[in-house]
């Protein structure tokens, strides 16, 4: 078994380890930015794909990642994992309908319930000891999990028609576009001092510090995970302001 994750403000990566670690698999994880993972995942019949859900969606990068290896999914049993901030309905669906046309089995799916990474709106922020109880609440749920698998059946989070029905109305329908292309990137406040941090960070690449400018090179998956280290909190997507960081490590202690 092998895992492969995509993981903005460090939720995904989190559980997708924690899922292993609980499995007792001797298989490892990797970022999907890895450019070793097409040939790691090639040599493995049962692959973990973790990302976090967008919009009800599948992040841009993931769709992509899943077109550009094509040839590898045939015959491959797939299990998915989406964490979210709140709703997701099938985001892993969207993945498994995508893998299937290209080969795959789903084995099954897991959608978990974790702190929002969207720093630059007030919607769904908590407090620190909320975001713990939350993340203690996903911990549980993974263990049940993998209690199950263990006993040989997987969970199917997310992969029904009425999760589908769910998923579509819910938000995917409103918000469809925000997932069908790379998005141009964060806008830059005055704050910033071209420190590198978000350069450094950024699993697209996306970003470079050139002549005394930040730029954004069109690529950016909306992961937020240069935002939410940007020590001037000067770069937002959504939003015009930085309401909280919010980063897994803040809340793991
Ligand atoms: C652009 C964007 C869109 C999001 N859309 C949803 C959503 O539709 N439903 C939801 O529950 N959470 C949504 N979230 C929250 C993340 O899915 C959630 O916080 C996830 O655990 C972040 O994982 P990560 O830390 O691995 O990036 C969204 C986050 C971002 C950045
Ligand atoms: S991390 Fe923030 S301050 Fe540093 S270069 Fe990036 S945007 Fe500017
Ligand atoms: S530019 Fe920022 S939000 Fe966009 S992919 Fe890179 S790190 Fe993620």
């Amino acid at each position: 078994m092998i895992g492969v994750y995509l993981s903005g403000t460090g939720n995904t990566k989190h559980i997708i380890n924690l899922f292993f670690d609980e499995l007792g698999a001797s298989g490892r994880t990797f970022p999907i930015e890895d450019h070793l993972v097409p040939g790691l995942l090639a040599g493995d019949d049962l692959i973990v794909l973790a990302y976090p859900t967008q919009f009800s969606n599948t992040p841009y990068a993931v769709k992509v990642f899943i077109e550009e290896n094509k040839p590898l999914w045939k015959g491959k049993s797939v299990f998915l994992i989406s964490t979210m901030g709140a709703f997701s309905g099938d985001s892993t669906g969207c993945a498994a309908r995508q893998l299937k046309k290209h080969g795959a089995v789903i084995k099954g799916g897991l959608l978990v319930k974790m702190p929002d990474s969207v720093c630059d709106n007030h919607a769904y922020k908590h407090t620190k000891e909320k975001n713990k109880e939350i993340i203690a609440v996903a911990d549980e749920k993974v263990r049940r999990a993998t209690d199950m698998i263990k006993a040989g059946k997987y969970p199917r989070n997310g992969l029904s028609f009425f999760d589908h029905i769910r998923g579509l109305f819910g938000q995917r329908l409103w918000f469809y576009n925000k997932t069908t292309s790379y998005c141009k990137g964060p806008k830059v406040s005055q704050a910033c001092i071209r420190c590198g941090k978000c350069v450094e960070v950024c699993p697209m690449k996306n970003l470079e510090v050139k002549d005394d400018k930040l730029i954004s090179k069109g690529k950016c998956t909306m992961c937020y995970r240069c935002i939410s280290m940007c020590p001037r909190k000067s770069l937002t997507i959504m939003g015009e302001k930085i309401v909280e960081q919010v980063r897994y490590e803040k809340y793991a202690d």
